[in-house]
């Protein structure tokens, strides 16, 4: 069988879409000749507009803000093929005896709050469109014990669990997959300062294949569980990290 993305002329939807990972897959949707609403919590779109790509300034931690955004792509259409959630962020980096309720609560909420409200926003949307997918963000670091990274941990397992229910709630409908990458070369591996939050050289020296991750190798494994050469696949987590972490 050909694996292909026959996404001509279909709207799909990208929670994220100002990311690192999120920019490479928007271009790679584009290319695939898809309409994409990239949305995001920035006011402008980071990806130039053009005729098959719209942008809409979202919270995905407010469901109001999700619902706004579900109307919007109403009145464009009433089919989205696919969903992908990507928000994600530590925003305050302190163990769990240091941490505040406020800090783990807004840690946790962007990482899975958001898919949460966006997944639950757009489900009528997807139930009405065949062979619809959604694909999840979740992380490696949902799958280890890692000092001061509590509440996003907490948020990507959730992720998982989470799109695990959905998955067996919503078929044969609606497809449910996660991605769990390793260390992706974007933003979020930087502090504000230009240095990695972990010591890139040593981590690459034990990546079997050599590499931390770039976004467009994590955006192609998001396309193909969107494809046809994913129809039998829900509910699944796939890793994407070099061989770093072997499930
Ligand atoms: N880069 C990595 O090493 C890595 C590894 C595993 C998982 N991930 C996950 O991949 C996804 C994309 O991340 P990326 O690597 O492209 O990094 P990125 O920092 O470029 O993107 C982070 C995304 O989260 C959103 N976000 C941040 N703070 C937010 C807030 N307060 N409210 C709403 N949204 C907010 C950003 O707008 C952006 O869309 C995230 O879910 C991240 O957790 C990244």
């Amino acid at each position: 069988m050909k694996v292909s993305y026959k996404s001509k002329d279909n709207y799909i939807v990208v929670i994220g879409s100002n990311s690192g990972i999120g920019i490479a897959l928007v271009k790679q949707l584009l290319e695939t000749g898809a309409i994409v609403i990239g949305a995001d919590i920035q006011e402008k779109s980071k990806v130039p507009f053009n005729e098959n790509y719209l942008y809409y300034k979202v919270n995905p931690l407010d469901y109001n803000s999700v619902t706004s955004l579900v109307d919007f792509v109403k009145e464009k259409t009433n089919k989205i093929v696919g969903l992908i959630n990507l928000s994600g962020a530590i925003t305050h980096f302190k163990s769990i005896e240091e941490i505040s309720i406020e800090e783990w609560n807004h840690t946790y909420d962007i990482s899975f709050k958001s898919c949460f409200n966006s997944c639950k926003a757009f489900l009528p949307l997807l139930k009405s469109t065949p062979n619809s997918a959604i694909v999840n963000m979740s992380s490696g670091l949902a799958f280890i014990g890692q000092k001061n990274y509590g509440p996003y941990t907490a948020g990507k397992a959730s992720v998982i669990a989470f799109s695990k229910t959905l998955a067996a709630e919503v078929a044969p409908e609606i497809r449910v997959n996660t991605v769990a990458p390793g260390a992706v070369d974007t933003n979020f591996i930087y502090k504000e300062d230009g240095s990695t939050r972990f010591n890139k050289e040593q981590y690459e020296k034990i990546v079997p294949l050599g590499s931390i991750g770039t976004p467009e190798e994590i955006s192609s494994v998001i396309l193909f569980l969107l494809s046809d050469g994913a129809t039998h696949m829900t509910g699944q987590c796939l890793h994407v990290n070099g061989g770093a972490g072997m499930h």
